[in-house]
């Protein structure tokens, strides 16, 4: 089928400046999706694409799902916007019922926002007022990891480790420390699920609260499982040992679920995955199948009560908000979504599916510049070689070729990483695997 698509032309590539992408590369080479459907995209000349990335780990239930789609469309015709300020329309309250529903007990407080990067910023303000309404605002400094993601505002970019990101934009919020990466491929490489090395790296976390003290401390913000910065494992006992310390020092601990929400790893949350109930969780993709742009953090009841009580009656309590929270048409997306989810059973899909992703990604051990494999829930990352005086090329050019070979695999350097929609079959994760073998096979 081919999609005539005049606007996609060579000559109009050069207005639109592609987020985190190499612009002049991209457009000398133009990688495009004009349509999409269940686990499939169709570039713009109809050629058809298996979608081993959920988009960017987001269209967790499939592309273009016809009850997403009909409740966006019939919400669009019936009210398309309402102001969420000292004003709310009723879907926004079905909508944050329908994440408490899901949530770790005793988290039933919703903010929504617009985005993963929102959401982590939104999470650490709340961190602070919490702490603030508590009578101990000297609590300030926020605690990331290396190689930790939290989108790419002020705060998460300056909680998140990502090398690039810190050399790019230095110190633009005060007060941040790190705790080190778990990615250890010395004594962790082609572990199968969670390491078994490595819950010791959590201790550094009493470093570093001994060396601000505890009453300067606000939070620690991790990803569960890291996943933008190449899909890093939690070694077994490592998350247990990182709350533990936070809750004996009075520490906000912040989950960031933006990727592992809402079913990735077979489980509502991570958190239930690994039984730790967090004190804020942010979350934001999956939450309506990325159909329209959303995100929300789910709140401690406990830290909704302390900053809302600690108001003057009449007052707003937490001076924070975005025009589009809440948004007509992403609360009607989210609604449809978490129906689908439940009627489809897709978490528990997920959960079945886990175990065939793993054994087929792990038989690409041995295969070309193949130096680790990685896997939780529907998550896989392979780690190859990087060339040397060329570090992320191999990547690339794998993405590259997978591409072109009708396949989606998303590249962070020289990570492949893999996370379908829940959705996918058997020998629709058989075709990625060997598409990726084929394709290392072919690079240098
Ligand atoms: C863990 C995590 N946090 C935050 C973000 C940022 O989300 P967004 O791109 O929606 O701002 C991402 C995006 O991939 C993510 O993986």
């Amino acid at each position: 089928m081919k999609l005539e698509n005049p606007s996609v032309h060579a000559s109009t590539l050069e207005h639109f400046w592609m987020p985190f992408t190499a612009n002049r590369a991209f457009k000398a080479a133009p990688r495009l999706l004009a349509k999409a459907d269940g686990m499939y995209y169709w570039t713009p000349d109809g050629r058809q694409v298996l979608d081993g990335t959920a988009g960017l780990w987001c269209v967790n239930a499939g592309h273009n799902r016809k009850p997403i789609v009909e409740a966006v469309q019939r919400q669009a015709a019936t009210m398309d916007y309402a102001p969420p300020f000292s004003m709310a329309h009723p879907i926004a309250f079905e909508a944050a019922t329908a994440v408490a529903k899901l949530a770790p007990a005793g988290m039933q407080r919703v903010f929504f926002t617009n985005s993963g990067s929102e959401s982590a910023d939104t999470a650490i303000k709340m961190a602070l007022a919490y702490h603030r309404a508590r009578g101990e605002p000297s609590r300030r400094i926020i605690i990331g990891r290396e190689r930790g993601y939290h989108g790419v505002n002020i705060g998460g970019t300056m909680a998140g480790g990502i090398p690039g990101n810190r050399k790019a934009f230095p110190a633009l919020m005060a007060g941040v420390d790190h705790i080190r990466s778990t990615h250890d491929l010395a004594r962790n490489a082609f572990s199968q699920g969670q390491p078994t090395h490595g819950a010791e790296f959590a201790d550094e976390l009493e470093r570093l609260v001994a060396f601000h003290d505890p009453s300067n401390i606000a939070a620690v913000i991790v990803e569960p499982m890291a996943g933008s910065a190449g899909v890093l494992i939690p070694p077994q006992g490592y998350l247990e040992k990182l709350a533990a310390t936070c809750k004996k020092h009075g520490i906000v601990l912040i989950f960031d679920e933006v990727i592992t929400g809402f079913g990735r790893l077979g489980t509502p949350f991570a958190a239930h995955y690994f039984n730790i109930t967090p004190d804020l969780l942010t979350c934001a993709k999956a939450i309506n199948n990325a159909a329209v742009p959303m995100g929300a953090v789910i709140a401690k009841n406990e830290i909704y009560d302390t900053i809302v009580n600690a108001a003057p009656e009449g007052q707003i309590e937490f001076l924070h908000g975005y025009t589009y929270s809440a948004h007509p048409l992403a609360c009607a997306a989210l609604l449809a979504t978490q129906q689908l989810y439940v009627d489809e059973q897709l978490f528990a899909r997920s959960q079945a599916m886990a175990p065939k992703l793993a054994a087929a990604l792990h038989s690409l051990k041995g295969a070309r510049h193949v130096i680790d494999i990685r896997n939780l829930g529907l998550v896989g990352g392979i780690e190859l070689e990087p060339r040397a005086g060329a570090v992320g090329r191999r990547g690339l050019e794998a993405h590259v070729k997978c591409f072109e070979a009708g396949v989606l695999v998303r590249f962070t350097g020289d990570i492949l990483a893999l996370s379908p929609p829940l959705i996918i079959e058997e020998a629709q994760i058989a075709r990625i695997v060997e598409t990726i073998r084929t394709a290392l096979q072919s690079i240098e």
